[in-house]
């Protein structure tokens, strides 16, 4: 969605009209900054002489923060896949952002110093709240661990799917922004649906973070997910950090969440959590793929 401002305010003092490339533009620039090394990170004049000159409605800032949360949230998960947040992690990081708003704005004698140094100071303490694990990877220099997706072919072949014994509904946990398998699938006349953090204009696309969806019950006879709910618990288990309970509370709930004789499909295998599950409620299958990965095929056998 484009800014769009009334003709009074965008006024004459300062043209608004390309505030949102104004803000592309400062988040891009201060990408690559590590700002848990103590490196400097700015914010553009134009974006700060814009706004302290600028009348903006109540209508308008609600607008700037949103956008403001969203694109700096797209980036950030676009530079680490495993970057996560949950939905009150949203509205803190929108605070931030009005915090700096507000103090564009409102107090002027601040200079644009005090207001970079809050503002990274902000942003700083909010990641490490929320992401603690990017202070230690940051050490040794910005490190990207890019959001890769892959083609429904690939991903069938991943999770052995074979198209003729694939009903619905089926849910594709982490299906990706372009949702390729759940794409492929749909052509095949299956109900599908696929789940993930991004926007999309499909109805079957639900855009939620796996860890508070609600899954139901006795609901699925397939599930999938390549490389997307059980590389992140993996991670989790190996970091041995504080998330790890909230995936294994989750993997039960998606568990309970197949019909009886449904299957739960994904890569890699999470073998740590695979060992507790009990083997009368469900059959296990660990298939090697290549790579030194394998797959993960749980049926549930009864509820
Ligand atoms: C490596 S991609 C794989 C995408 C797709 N399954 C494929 O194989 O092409 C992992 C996906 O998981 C999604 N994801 C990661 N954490 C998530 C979360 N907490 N909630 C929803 N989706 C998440 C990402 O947005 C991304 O699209």
């Amino acid at each position: 969605m484009g800014l769009q401002f009334s003709s009074d305010e965008i006024g004459t003092k300062m043209n608004l009209a390309n505030i949102e490339q104004l803000i592309d533009k400062q988040i891009d620039t201060n990408y690559r900054t590590n700002i848990f090394e103590h490196e400097l990170a700015s914010i553009d004049s134009k974006l700060i002489t814009g706004l302290k000159k600028s009348f903006l409605s109540e209508e308008s800032k609600k607008i700037i923060l949103e956008y403001c949360t969203a694109y700096f949230m797209q980036k950030l998960i676009k530079y680490d896949q495993y970057i996560s947040f949950t939905d009150d992690d949203v509205v803190a990081l929108r605070n931030v952002y009005k915090e700096t708003l507000e103090e564009i704005i409102h107090r002027k004698r601040l200079s644009k110093k005090t207001i970079e140094n809050n503002h990274f100071l902000r942003i700083k303490a909010f990641l490490l709240r929320t992401n603690p694990f990017l202070k230690e990877i940051s050490k040794d220099g910005i490190k990207t661990f890019a959001n890769e997706e892959y083609s429904a072919s690939f991903q069938m072949e991943i999770l052995g799917l074979d198209k003729h014994h694939i009903v619905g509904p089926i849910l594709d946990i982490g299906c990706g922004q372009n949702f390729n398998l759940v794409k492929h699938l749909k052509e095949l006349e299956v109900e599908v649906y696929g789940l993930d953090r991004y926007a999309s204009k499909q109805d079957n696309i639900l855009k939620a973070n796996f860890l508070s969806f609600d899954y139901g019950v006795n609901k699925w006879q397939f599930i999938l997910s390549n490389m997307a709910f059980s590389n992140h618990f993996n991670r989790h288990l190996a970091f041995n950090d504080e998330k790890v309970e909230k995936y294994a509370t989750v993997y039960f709930k998606i568990l309970n969440s197949l019909k009886v004789g449904g299957k739960f499909i994904y890569a890699p295998s999470i073998i740590e959590i695979e060992k507790l599950l009990d083997k009368k409620k469900f059959s296990i299958i660990n298939e090697e793929i290549g790579y030194g990965l394998f797959r993960t095929i749980i049926e549930k056998l009864t509820n």
